[in-house]
């Protein structure tokens, strides 16, 4: 019998909330909700294509040297990272907030890793999505946030 995840899962699959891309404050642009969405609930898959790290390592300089200003890779555990820059929808738009009304979860369906976008409290409609990215800390290369959060960390890294 599917799991809880599993039959969440499904329910977005058949009944997507509805959303849109619009410009943002944040950054260039943003995702947004044309409807309310409660606490729990799951707004949407980021889809992309899934890569070993070390590809994700390689395209990630490639991306950089072809001047792609975002990062639209997502980072499931040590091995895999989910490559959203070709091929995505429209999940690779949220931006990083250090106070989010939304979390990324990883959730196994059909023992494929996949990233679900839940509302972490109660969302309403015009409201951007965000979720904090948890960037590794790093000592240089530091991306300035620009999220606007009272608690802002001031940097994505
Ligand atoms: C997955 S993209 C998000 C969508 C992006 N706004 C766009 O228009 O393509 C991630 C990139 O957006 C930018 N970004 C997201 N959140 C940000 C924030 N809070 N402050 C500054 N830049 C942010 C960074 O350049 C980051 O690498
Ligand atoms: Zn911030």
């Amino acid at each position: 019998m599917a799991d809880r995840g599993a039959l969440k899962f499904n329910q977005l699959q058949s009944r997507k909330k509805s959303l849109k891309f619009s410009r943002s404050a944040i950054h260039d642009w943003g995702l947004y909700a044309e409807e309310g969405i409660s606490k729990g609930e799951m707004v949407i898959e980021y889809v992309g294509e899934v890569v070993r790290g070390s590809v994700a390592d390689k395209r990630e300089r490639e991306y950089e040297r072809q001047g792609i200003g975002s990062s639209y890779l997502f980072r499931i555990d040590e091995a895999s990272v989910v490559d959203a820059t070709k091929r995505g929808n429209l999940g690779r738009l949220i931006n990083h907030s250090c106070d989010p009304n939304c979390t990324a979860k990883i959730i196994t369906i059909s023992g494929e890793k996949k990233i679900v976008i839940y509302a972490r409290r109660e969302i309403g409609v015009g409201d951007e999505i965000t979720y904090d990215y948890h960037f590794p800390i790093e000592e240089d290369n530091k991306i300035p946030c620009l999220c606007g959060a009272v608690k802002c960390r001031g940097y994505l890294n």
